[in-house]
């Protein structure tokens, strides 16, 4: 049995520094060989329930097109087609799922409903994204820097937005266990919990990553290698007005870009998506006619800047979340890591 074998993916802070390298590491060689055409079944015959209680693009296709090249079946569950929190509890619906299908995904607000599905399925559980944490969006995403800069300890990562939000507080958390260096810029009423501060300083005093919270621009840009940045307004909340004051001078701009003053070779650009650089879509143009702005986290010159990686990170959600669940379900020989 290997170390990940029938484990959930609930949180990062459940995973060291060499087993969440190990699932990057992973990652790649299963794109490698994707990218040749080696078939690599591992989850023959498996069965995934993939529960979403909010929308998703990149992460219902990441996990069922992983499920499908490890020769698993995946099955959607959307949040009108399950009784799961209406008419059934958590407990009840993760019995059920659990005897029948060999691993689960969950997306939705609460990150108690992922981690009492994980206590009573008795399979993985997999968080697709809670309110609280997006941890195979980290495994994607730390994947993208290492192909990018091929290695990852000493690199310094600023995310610029709300600092309070689910990809935020992993970003924080990820990066201290990797030994990453994490600045969050945000204004001071969206800067990360308390708790979330004190988990990230703790793995940094391990890791050697230094971890910077800051308000100033000047101050967190400087020195950065990846600029990453996600919406100012995440699924469930609806508070625009109020986000666009605080966040309007934290925008990923060109002059933002230039006050790391980092090299050209040495600097990319982050972005997990659904991103707002334009007003292409109906819900743009909603924004537009309410608030009067046509670009909010990033503009999309920086979107379509040589710096942006955002489409390759999309891409990496299916090599890494095919690695995760293949090294959780599947039958796999890992040295211990
Ligand atoms: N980045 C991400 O999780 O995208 P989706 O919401 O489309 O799944
Ligand atoms: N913070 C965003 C991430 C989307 C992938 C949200 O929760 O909506």
């Amino acid at each position: 049995k290997s170390v990940f074998q029938g484990r959930s993916v609930l949180a990062e802070k459940d995973f060291s520094a060499d087993e969440l390298n190990y699932l990057i590491d992973f990652g790649l060689h299963l794109k490698a060989l994707k990218k040749a055409g080696v078939p690599h079944h591992y989850l023959e015959g498996k069965n995934v329930a993939l529960l979403f209680e909010k929308t998703s693009t990149r992460t219902r296709s990441a996990f069922t097109t992983a499920a499908i090249d490890l020769g698993a079946h995946p099955e959607f569950l959307g949040a009108n087609d399950i009784q799961l929190g209406k008419k059934e509890s958590v407990e009840d619906t993760a019995k059920v799922l659990g005897s029948m299908f060999d691993g689960i995904e969950f997306r939705g607000f609460s990150q108690k409903v992922v981690e009492d599905l994980a206590e009573y399925a008795g399979v993985p559980v997999w968080n697709g994204l809670t309110d609280e944490w997006h941890p195979t969006q980290m495994l994607a995403d730390f994947m993208t820097v290492k192909e990018n800069f091929g290695h990852l300890k000493g690199l310094t990562l600023t995310f610029m937005g709300d600092g309070r939000n689910n990809v935020a507080n992993s970003l924080l958390v990820t990066g201290a266990i990797l030994g990453v260096n994490i600045h969050i810029v945000a204004p001071k009423e969206l800067y990360p919990a308390q708790e979330i501060q004190d988990l990230a300083n703790g793995f940094a005093k391990d890791s050697g990553a230094k971890l910077l919270i800051t308000d100033d621009l000047d101050e967190g840009m400087k020195g950065s290698n990846i600029v990453y940045t996600d919406v100012w307004v995440s699924m469930g909340e609806n508070n625009w007005q109020e986000r666009i004051n605080l966040l309007q001078p934290y925008q990923v701009n060109m002059a933002a870009l230039k006050k790391t003053g980092t090299p050209d070779d040495q600097l990319i650009v982050m972005h997990c998506l659904p991103a707002f650089h334009d007003t292409t879509t109906d819900y743009g143009k909603e924004i537009e006619e309410k608030y009067g702005l046509t670009e909010m986290e990033i503009t999309d010159e920086v979107f379509r800047s040589k710096y942006a990686r955002q489409f390759e990170e999309a891409e990496n959600r299916m090599h890494s979340i095919k690695a995760m669940m293949a090294a959780t379900l599947g039958n796999l020989f890992i040295p211990s890591v």
